[in-house]
């Protein structure tokens, strides 16, 4: 199947790469694909196989092995994304905001200090990360950041509530987003590392979501937080600058996620059709179904063209900003409308809950909003042409 390889693409592959993306493979089909209905169903986070994910090293891939990371190019972290978001994308975005979000930030631009204490554990998978940028009225408009940071000498006071956080329950170590100097805008922004457990810091409730149910989200509530002055991140104000450069990476990882949702889908497609008849023929022979699958094998892997230029473009050094924003957008568009087709081309059995296509379907949609919605990739896009 043309769209779910590699073949004839020089990418410039590694034997290691392709053991990874096996190894992803596997993990995905023997130990997320049996309960990835169930746990959707009613929401249950996938603990034991989150932690086994973290043994496997998919939670710090990127991260140097000094920090307990496994030294990984972002190559592999897209192969390994897109395997195990063909089948659970529940699974994917703790393992995406963790590896992009928490452990890169942390990586980039912690101290020796902050690497040791929060991103050994973090990168091993002992534990789990939160990126919290997102406000009840600070979604796109992420410049707007209601929470505050008090500068009280040796510490900053935090109150305010964070909203829609991956991993908010689950997770021991957030990374929050606040304004220290509102005079100064964006420019008076901090990043803050904050334990859970601190006191002041409550986990609030967890979102019913339509789709991605198995993972974490939940509100987080700051009331007067006491958080030690070393576990800002970089310099004083450096907090919206390190938001976003984050999220430039994060976004490839979201990118990967959803080419992985549209492939998994059309997988389930392109067998499906094999198998159900219509007419006295496999539906596969009808030109109605071709079609679709054709035009979903081309448009899968144009975003996986994307998605892999930006993820050489970050492994060697070069801007990726607009090449990230462009996977993300375009993958995210083509994971709504493959897993549409697909569940059209499943007919009834597309839309009821024991078919995957159902669930791909609703997951897909959050590609096109989290991590900067696709109305934010076209500005930023737009930004870098124009500049
Ligand atoms: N990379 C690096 N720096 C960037 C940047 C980028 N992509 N975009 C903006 N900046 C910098 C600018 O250079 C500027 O810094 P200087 O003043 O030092 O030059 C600063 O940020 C402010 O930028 P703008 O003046 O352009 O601000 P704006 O308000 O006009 O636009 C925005 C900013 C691009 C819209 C930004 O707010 C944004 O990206 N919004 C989307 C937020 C987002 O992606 N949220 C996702 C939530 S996290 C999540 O979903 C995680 C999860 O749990 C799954």
């Amino acid at each position: 199947m043309a769209a779910t390889t590699i073949e004839g693409i020089n990418f410039n592959l590694t034997e290691e790469h392709l053991a990874v993306q096996a190894a992803a493979r596997d993990f995905a089909q023997n130990e997320l694909l049996p309960t990835a209905i169930e746990r959707d169903t009613h929401s249950v986070f996938p603990y034991e196989q989150i932690k086994k994910m973290g043994e496997l090293g998919f939670m710090g891939m990127m991260v140097s092995p000094e920090y307990g990371g496994g030294g990984m190019d972002t190559m592999s972290y897209v192969l390994a994304m897109e395997e195990i978001s063909k089948v659970d994308a529940s699974a994917s975005v703790a393992m995406s905001v963790n590896n992009s979000l928490v452990c890169w930030g942390l990586e980039e631009f912690g101290t020796d200090e902050q690497k040791q204490k929060y991103l050994k554990p973090l990168a091993s998978g002992e534990i789990i990360g939160a990126f919290c940028l997102s406000e009840p009225e600070a979604g796109s408009d992420a410049t707007s950041q209601k929470t505050t940071a008090e500068d009280k000498g040796d510490y900053y006071l935090v109150n305010g509530t964070k909203n829609w956080i991956t991993n908010g329950g689950t997770s021991s170590v957030c990374l929050v987003i606040a304004q220290t100097h509102p005079e100064l805008k964006h420019k008076g922004i901090n990043a803050l590392i904050i334990e859970k457990g601190t006191e002041g810091f409550v986990v609030g409730k967890k979102e019913d979501k339509m789709g991605i149910r198995s993972s974490d989200t939940h509100s987080l509530m700051f009331s007067d937080v006491k958080v030690p002055k070393e576990n800002r991140i970089g310099a004083d104000g450096f907090g919206f600058k390190f938001a976003m450069t984050t999220l430039n990476g994060g976004r490839i990882g979201i990118a990967a996620q959803a080419l992985g949702i549209a492939a998994g889908a059309y997988e389930l497609a392109v067998k499906y059709s094999k198998e159900r008849k219509s007419f006295g023929k496999a539906i596969s022979e009808h030109q109605a179904i071709q079609f679709k699958l054709a035009e979903m094998a081309t448009k899968i892997e144009a975003a996986r063209l994307l998605v892999y230029k930006a993820a050489r473009q970050k492994d060697e050094g070069k801007d990726y900003v607009e090449s990230a924003a462009m996977a993300k957008l375009f993958a995210s568009d083509v994971a709504m409308w493959a897993t549409t087709e697909a569940v059209q081309i499943h007919g009834g059995y597309g839309y009821v809950k024991e078919f995957h296509v159902e669930r791909l379907m609703r997951d897909a949609k959050i590609t096109q909003i989290y991590e900067g919605t696709s109305e934010i990739q076209k500005l930023v896009i737009a930004r870098e042409i124009l500049k």
